[in-house]
C-alpha cells in the first residue's frame, strides 16, 4: 500500500518527504485554507502559484492532488484544465481532484456533473482523483468514467454513522470495522457499517469486475485504520501528518530501546566510535 500525506502544509510535506517513505500528497480546499492561515499567522505573504509550485517541485515523481472548486460541469472542466495546464509542467505530478457529485443540497441525488467532468478530463489524459466517495456504487461509477484514483472517506462515514445515532465521540476514536451496535441493531448507511467495510467492498468489487482504478483510502483518523484499510485492500492511504507521525510508536518499542541502550558494553560502543548517552 502506498502512503500519501493528506496536507497542504509545506513544512509537513518537507518533514514527511525526509522520512523517505512518502508516495504522494492529497490536498483539498480546507487543507489549503488551513496551511495558508498558518503561514499568514506568521506574517508571511503567500503567492498561491509559487506555494503550490514549490509543493509540486518537492514532490517530483509523486502524485499531488489539487481539487476543483466549482460545482457545475463547465467550470469544473475549466478549472481542472487550468490546474493541469498551469501546474503539471512544473513536475508532471498533478492529479485533478473532482467530487463524485458536486451538489450542495443534502437531498440532491441526481447530479452527474462530477461524473461528466471525470470522463471529460480523463479522455483528455488528465489524471483524476475522484473525491467524496461514500458508497461502492459511487466508486464504481467514478472508475467507469475514468478516475485513476477513487477516494472513499473512511473517517467521515464513521462520523456519519455515529452522528445519526447521536453518539458522543472524538474524531480520532476507534470505530470497529464490523460496525457499532445501537441496542440490537448495527448502525448502517445503506448496508455500509464502517469506513473500513466501505474500502473492503470497493476492493472486492474492483477485483471481481477487473477495475483498474486505485482505491485511495481518505479521511484517516488513527494508525489502526491504516492497518485495517491495508487489510481491506486499499492501494493507497492518505494520512494526516499527526497520524503519520505516530505510526512508528509503541510503548514496548521505547521500553526495548531503553533496555538495549542500558546494556551496551563499552567495547561495542568503542568499536563503532559511538558515545552512548544512557
Ligand atoms: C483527502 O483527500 C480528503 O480530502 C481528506 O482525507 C478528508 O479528510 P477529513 O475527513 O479528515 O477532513
Amino acid at each position: 500500500m502506498k502512503f500519501f500525506l493528506d496536507s497542504a502544509d509545506i513544512n509537513e510535506i518537507k518533514k514527511t518527504l525526509d522520512y523517505g517513505v512518502l508516495d504522494g500528497v492529497t490536498t483539498n480546499p480546507s487543507l489549503i485554507r488551513e496551511a495558508f492561515e498558518k503561514e499568514k499567522s506568521k506574517g508571511k505573504n503567500i503567492n498561491f502559484d509559487s506555494y503550490i509550485g514549490d509543493i509540486l517541485k518537492l514532490c517530483k515523481g509523486k502524485p499531488v492532488s489539487l481539487e476543483v472548486i466549482s460545482r457545475d460541469y463547465k467550470n469544473m472542466v475549466r478549472e481542472g484544465e487550468t490546474l493541469y495546464k498551469k501546474f503539471n509542467k512544473i513536475a508532471k505530478n498533478v492529479f485533478v481532484k473532482v467530487p463524485v457529485n458536486p451538489c450542495l443540497d443534502l437531498k440532491c441525488s441526481s447530479n452527474m456533473d462530477g461524473i461528466k467532468v471525470i470522463k471529460k478530463l480523463s479522455d483528455k489524459k488528465i489524471p483524476v482523483n475522484c473525491t467524496l466517495i461514500f458508497t461502492p456504487e459511487q466508486a464504481l461509477l467514478a472508475a467507469k468514467a475514468g478516475a485513476r484514483f477513487v477516494s472513499p472517506f473512511v473517517g467521515r462515514i464513521d462520523d456519519y454513522l455515529r452522528e445519526t445515532a447521536h453518539m458522543k465521540f472524538e474524531k480520532r476514536d476507534y470505530f470497529p470495522e464490523e460496525g457499532w451496535k445501537n441496542g440490537k441493531k448495527t448502525l448502517e448507511d445503506n448496508g455500509i457499517v464502517s469506513g473500513v467495510m466501505l474500502i473492503k467492498e470497493i476492493s472486492e468489487i474492483f477485483k471481481k469486475q477487473k477495475v483498474q482504478s486505485e482505491i485511495l483510502a481518505a479521511s484517516i483518523r488513527n494508525t489502526r485504520q491504516i492497518r485495517e484499510v491495508a487489510l481491506a485492500g486499499a492501494d493507497i492511504a492518505t494520512i494526516p501528518f499527526n497520524v503519520f507521525d505516530k505510526i512508528a510508536s509503541h510503548l514496548k518499542t521505547a521500553e526495548g530501546m531503553k533496555k538495549f541502550t542500558k546494556d551496551i558494553v563499552p567495547e561495542y560502543a568503542r568499536m563503532l566510535g559511538t558515545k552512548i548517552e544512557k
